[in-house]
C-alpha cells in the first residue's frame, strides 16, 4: 500500500494514542480552532489535532473533518521518516539531495483523490472547512495547500506551500513570493501570454508534507525528491481538467484545480505571518477554479501558520542548507539547531568541535548568508548542549565578551515579517560562544564522572514521590 496520510495516522494513533485528539464536539473554522491550539501550545502539548465536525465560514457543516498540527511536534516529523529529534534534518537532508525518485504514474481508477470528482460551477470553496486563523485575516484559507505548477520550457512539476485565499466559491487568491519557482513557472506564462494552469493539492504522508519544503535548484522536481524522502515513489495521476500531462499526487486527500487568466494582481491578506505578527496585505495574483476532486472521506489539512505546526516542518529545510553551506567552510561543525523560539527562522546554534582561531565567525559569516531569514548566529563548544536553550543562555552569559565576540552587519536583505526590521532590511549579526581556543578556560561545576553515573535518585525517591515533585520553569 502507498504511503499517504491514513497509513501514517493508523501508525501513529496506534503507538501514540495520547496524542491524537479527536473532536467530536462542534468547533467554528472561524479562529476557535486556533484558539484551541493556541491554549495547548501555551502548555507545550502538540497532539495532532483532528476536528471531526466543523462549522465552516459560511456557517454549514462541513462536509470534511479538519486535520491540523500534525506537523507541530519536532519528534513527530523525526518519527514520520524513521530519525530523530537532534538528527531529522540531518537525514531528511541526505534523502532529499541523494535519492530522488522519479514519480509512478497510475490510472483514475486506481488514485484515492478520484472518489469523487466535482467540476466548473459544481464546486463551491466556501463549503469546505479552511479555517479562518486569527482576527485580521480577511477569511478563510488554503494553509496545507503544495501549489503546483510545470515549467513551461522543460513541463517540470515544482510545488511549494503556498497560502491561498478563499474569495469565492471558485475564486483564490494566492501569494507565490517573487523568488519562489512557482512564480518563475507563472511569469514565464504572463509573458508569452498564456494562461497558468494549477493545482493545489492537500493532505499527504507528512514525510512527503515536510520534502516539499526542499530547496530544490530550478527546474527540479519536487515529486522526485518528495519520493526520495518518502522512501518510494509518490504515485501521480493525471488531473481532470488541466490535461493528461498536469499529474497531481494520486495519494492526496484533495486536489483543487485551476487556471489563472488573466495577470491581474488584486488586494490579498493582511494574514496572521510564520513570525507570529499579522503580515501585510499585498497585491497578489488569483486563480478561477475548474475542478475539485477528494477522498470519499477525505481530511481537509490545515497548517496554523504562526505557530509551531508552521514554524517546526519549515526550519527543517533550512537547517539542512546551513549544515551544507557551513560544513564546507568549517569543518569542524558538528550539528546545527533553528529553534522553535527564534520561529524556526531568525536564530541558529552551530556546534563547533574544537575550533580553531577565526573558526566560529567564519561559520557565522556562512550561516547568515544562506536564508534572508537567519538573522542571529550563535556559536558553542561541544560541552554546550544546543538543542537545551538554558544550556544555550548559559553559554552566551559565560563565554562571550561583546566587545569582541559580536559580530553586526547593519543593512543587508531582510524579512518583511520581522516587524523589527525596516521593510525588507535590517541588521544581521551573531555571538561566538566558544571558549578562546588555545587558551586556558575554567572548567565546569560537576562532580568526578564515576561518582555522577553511580549516583541515581530512583536509589533515595520512589516513583511516587518522584512524580509529585512539581516541575517549576524558572
Ligand atoms: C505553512 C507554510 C506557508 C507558506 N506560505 C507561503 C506563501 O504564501 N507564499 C510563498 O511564496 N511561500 C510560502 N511558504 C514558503 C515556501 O513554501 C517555500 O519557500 C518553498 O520552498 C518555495 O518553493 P519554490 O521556490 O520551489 O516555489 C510557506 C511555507 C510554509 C511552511
Amino acid at each position: 500500500m502507498a504511503k499517504d496520510l491514513r497509513s501514517f495516522l493508523s501508525d501513529y494513533e496506534a503507538s501514540h494514542p495520547e496524542l491524537v485528539l479527536r473532536l467530536k464536539k462542534e468547533i467554528r473554522s472561524n479562529q476557535e480552532i486556533t484558539a484551541l491550539v493556541m491554549k495547548l501550545e501555551k502548555e507545550e502539548r502538540y497532539p495532532v489535532v483532528i476536528a471531526e465536525n466543523v462549522v465552516t465560514c459560511a456557517g454549514n457543516k462541513s462536509p470534511f473533518p479538519l486535520i491540523t498540527n500534525l506537523l507541530a511536534s519536532r519528534t513527530r516529523c523525526a518519527q514520520a521518516f524513521g530519525s530523530t529529534f537532534r538528527t531529522v534534518h540531518l537525514d531528511f537532508h541526505k534523502r532529499s539531495r541523494q535519492n530522488p525518485i522519479p514519480p509512478q504514474v497510475v490510472s483514475r481508477t486506481e488514485a484515492p483523490v478520484k472518489q469523487v470528482v466535482k467540476v466548473g460551477n459544481d464546486v463551491d470553496l466556501t463549503q469546505t472547512p479552511a479555517l479562518y486563523h486569527h482576527y485580521m485575516d480577511p477569511g478563510p484559507y488554503f494553509t496545507a495547500g503544495f501549489l503546483t505548477t510545470y515549467d513551461p520550457d522543460t513541463g517540470i512539476d515544482n510545488c511549494a506551500l503556498q497560502r491561498g485565499w478563499i474569495y469565492d466559491k471558485r475564486i483564490v487568491r494566492f501569494y507565490p513570493y517573487n523568488v519562489s519557482h512557482n512564480w518563475l513557472n507563472i511569469r514565464k506564462n504572463r509573458d508569452s501570454g498564456q494562461p497558468t494552469r494549477l493545482a493545489y493539492w492537500l493532505g499527504h504522508h507528512p514525510a512527503t508534507c515536510i520534502a516539499g519544503q526542499s530547496r530544490l535548484g530550478y527546474p527540479m522536481s519536487h515529486f522526485a525528491s518528495m519520493g526520495g524522502v518518502l522512501g518510494e515513489a509518490l504515485r501521480v495521476v493525471p488531473s481532470e481538467t488541466l490535461g493528461d500531462d498536469f499529474l497531481v499526487p494520486a495519494d492526496a486527500e484533495v486536489v483543487v484545480e485551476g487556471i489563472v487568466r488573466s495577470y491581474n494582481l488584486y488586494p490579498e491578506g493582511p494574514f496572521g505571518e510564520y513570525g507570529g505578527y499579522i503580515g501585510p496585505q499585498v497585491p497578489n495574483p488569483q486563480f478561477e477554479v475548474t475542478a475539485i476532486t477528494h477522498r470519499k472521506d477525505a481530511y481537509w489539512h490545515d497548517i496554523l501558520v504562526g505557530h509551531p505546526d508552521n514554524q517546526v516542518m519549515g526550519g527543517f529545510a533550512m537547517e539542512a542548507a546551513v549544515y551544507e553551506t557551513v560544513k564546507q567552510r568549517i569543518p569542524s561543525l558538528v550539528n546545527v539547531y533553528i529553534p522553535l523560539s527564534g520561529t524556526c527562522r531568525f536564530h541558529v546554534y552551530l556546534q563547533l568541535d574544537n575550533p580553531w582561531r577565526g573558526d566560529a565567525r567564519e561559520a557565522i559569516m556562512s550561516a547568515l548568508t544562506v536564508d534572508f531569514r537567519l538573522k542571529h548566529a550563535f556559536v558553542f563548544d561541544m560541552d554546550i548542549d544546543i538543542f537545551d536553550e538554558r544550556e544555550v543562555l548559559f553559554a552566551i552569559a559565560t563565554r562571550s565578551q561583546w566587545d569582541k565576540d559580536v559580530m553586526i552587519f547593519p543593512n543587508v536583505k531582510n524579512s518583511i515579517i520581522d516587524p523589527s526590521a525596516t521593510w525588507d532590511t535590517g541588521a544581521k549579526g551573531g555571538i561566538d560562544c566558544t571558549k578562546a581556543p588555545g587558551e586556558d578556560f575554567s572548567e565546569l561545576n560537576t562532580v568526578d564522572m564515576e561518582i555522577l553515573q553511580s549516583v541515581n535518585v530512583s536509589d533515595y525517591v520512589s516513583p511516587e514521590q518522584y512524580a509529585k515533585i512539581p516541575i517549576e520553569r524558572m
